[in-house]
């Protein structure tokens, strides 16, 4: 029953396999939703233009963004990632962008950055919607350009790299409270995959802990039917990520062949109704939330032409565009 995509995706065409640091991770892709996302990546991994892998904490971003680089005609070439949330921006500029000879104290040697690593290849941009401020307009020109400056030096020169990022927030709503620039969100989100919440692709539970339990190298060999019970009951906050926990400690408690629902966590076994429980963080956001995103896609996707945008929409155009003036504030 467990399907690993070692081989092309019939569905896709797409070898789902994520070469990582530590060796090559076999992507489950059981659900539909994630066929879905992998079809799409499968379109976009041909293509240099920039990609945002979207979707909550754990659910793969890294691994499906690692996905379209495998597939696309840049493999052969490096795949450098960074966290541009963890570090201050005059660090990370010159993380990315390098620096020059005397650009500041210390500097004594130049030093090339991220961009000029991953040249001919893809850069990974994770947890983009944190990048400080002051380095989302310089990340733009290198965006829009394919040049990028040293620090401390003055002349730009041009770099061959394809722009992948990743972040668990809603980039629509850091613009509204000015912590990501807007023209860099219309320049990121062309390209978009949405990676689902493990709770809403319920059919990859099972053969992601077999794969994991697999991974682990223990004599475990399966789960009970009531630890499985418990797997796909389980409301799955932190999703994949959470669910390797959640495998590595049963199949560590096990004392049979099969790891049983006393051997999995506390949390999973507590018996707590997702529907009920109020403890569980769930994705509710407010309608207008939703409704501006909404607005802005479809404006995206007619190419800024707000008559076009009214129709699809099925609003009249005042009050579209008191709608955008309203955003715009
Ligand atoms: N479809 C999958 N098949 C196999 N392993 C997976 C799959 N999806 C995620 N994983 C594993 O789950 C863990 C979390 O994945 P990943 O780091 O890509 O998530 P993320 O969305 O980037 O998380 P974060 O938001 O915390 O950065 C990793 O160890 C990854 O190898
Ligand atoms: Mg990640």
């Amino acid at each position: 029953m467990e399907r690993i995509c070692g081989d092309a995706c019939r569905v896709c065409g797409l070898v789902p396999i994520a070469p990582g640091l530590s060796g090559t991770t076999q992507v489950i892709v059981r659900s539909d939703a994630m066929q879905a996302v992998l079809k799409r990546a499968s379109r976009f991994a041909a293509s240099d233009a920039p990609v945002a892998v979207l979707g909550e904490t754990g659910t793969g971003k890294e691994v499906v963004a690692r996905i379209v680089h495998a597939n696309s005609p840049r493999a052969a070439r490096p795949f450098v990632a960074i966290n541009v949330a963890a570090l201050p921006a005059d660090l990370l500029e010159s993380e990315l962008f390098g620096h020059g000879k005397g650009a500041f104290t210390g500097a004594a040697t130049a030093r090339h950055g991220l961009f000029e690593a991953a040249d001919g290849g893809t850069l990974f941009l994770d947890e983009i919607g944190d990048m400080p401020l002051a380095l989302q307009a310089k990340l733009l020109r290198a965006l829009q350009d394919g040049e990028i400056r040293r620090v401390g030096e003055s002349q730009s020169f041009s770099v061959d790299v394809r722009v992948v990022c990743a972040t668990h927030r809603d980039l629509a709503l850091r613009v509204r409270d000015g912590a990501f620039r807007e023209d860099l969100l219309y320049r990121l989100r062309v390209l978009t995959l949405d990676v689902p919440p493990l709770r809403d692709r319920r059919d990859d539970i099972l053969p992601l802990a077999y794969r994991f339990l697999a991974e682990e190298g223990t004599a475990v060999r399966g789960f009970t039917r009531a630890a499985k019970k418990r797997l796909l009951a389980h409301h799955w906050p932190g999703n994949v990520r959470e669910l390797q926990n959640v495998v590595r400690h049963g199949a560590a408690l096990a004392t049979t062949d099969d790891v049983d629902e006393e051997d999995l966590p506390d949390e999973l076994t507590r018996g707590v109704d997702p529907a009920t429980s109020t403890s569980q963080p769930r994705n509710l956001r407010p309608l207008a939330d939703v409704e501006r995103e909404h607005i802005l896609y479809v404006l995206d996707a007619c190419q800024g032409s707000q008559s076009e945008a009214a129709r699809v929409l099925g609003l009249a155009r005042n009050t579209l565009w008191r709608k955008l003036r309203e955003y715009a504030k």
